[in-house]
């Protein structure tokens, strides 16, 4: 109980800590529908690991839907301090991983493109931002530290370190991450990756 109440202030201070307009605990404690979608899912899928409360783990998703626009399947797993900026419009499927420190803009989507069940939805690494209006869809593969453009439409893997931007998404590499400084010892890879 008590990682757990760890873990509900750490979405907390991460809030406080990514956008400049918080000013205090407080204020995101009561102001941030994103956050409040955070600790509702983390409610649900505690409930979600025991399978004859999977149904009210799904009703506890719902209420916090209609309260702060935010879907969340309680099946998904996400990591610790994950931030859902201005909450609305965001949806996260079933079989969708998120990794440590994520930043989710709203109206966001890790969807699927299959109607079958199993894994469906993205996987995401750590500190990934997904810009506003970004869709991630299938078992797609998004590694650290990459950026999605606002409105971006990924469905291929992301190497890490990339900014993936348009529709379908284009893989940029920016000069600095160590992905690209292999590239100038090895051009085809450069080749590989920037448009
Ligand atoms: C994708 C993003 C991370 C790129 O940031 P960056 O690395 O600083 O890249 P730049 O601004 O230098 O842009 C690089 C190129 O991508 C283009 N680009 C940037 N964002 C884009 C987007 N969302 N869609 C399409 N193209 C985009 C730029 O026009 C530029 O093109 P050019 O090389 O032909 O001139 C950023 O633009 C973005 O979309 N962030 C999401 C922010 C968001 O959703 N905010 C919501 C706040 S409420």
């Amino acid at each position: 109980m008590r990682r757990f109440v760890r873990v509900l202030g750490e979405d907390l201070e991460a809030a406080r800590r990514r956008d400049p307009a918080a000013r205090s605990r407080l204020e995101v404690a009561l102001a941030y529908p994103g956050v409040h979608a955070v600790w509702a899912y983390r409610l649900a899928h505690r409930m979600w690991r025991e399978p004859l409360l999977r149904l009210p783990a799904r009703l506890v998703s719902q209420v916090a839907r209609a309260l702060t626009g935010v879907e969340i399947h309680p099946g998904a797993r996400i990591g610790r301090r994950l931030f859902i900026d201005h909450g609305m419009g965001v949806v996260v499927g079933e079989t969708a991983v998120v990794g440590d420190d994520v930043v989710l803009f709203h109206t966001s989507t890790l969807g699927g493109r299959s109607m079958k069940r199993g894994k469906r939805h993205p996987t995401l690494g750590d500190r990934v931002v997904v810009g506003a209006g970004a869709k991630i869809l299938g078992p797609v593969w998004v590694g650290d530290d990459v950026q999605v453009g606002a409105n971006a439409v990924v469905v291929k893997d992301v190497p890490a370190g990339a900014v993936a931007v348009g529709v379908p998404a284009r893989i940029r590499m920016p000069a600095t991450t160590p992905a690209a400084r292999d590239a100038v010892e090895d051009p085809s890879l450069l080749i590989e990756y920037v448009i």
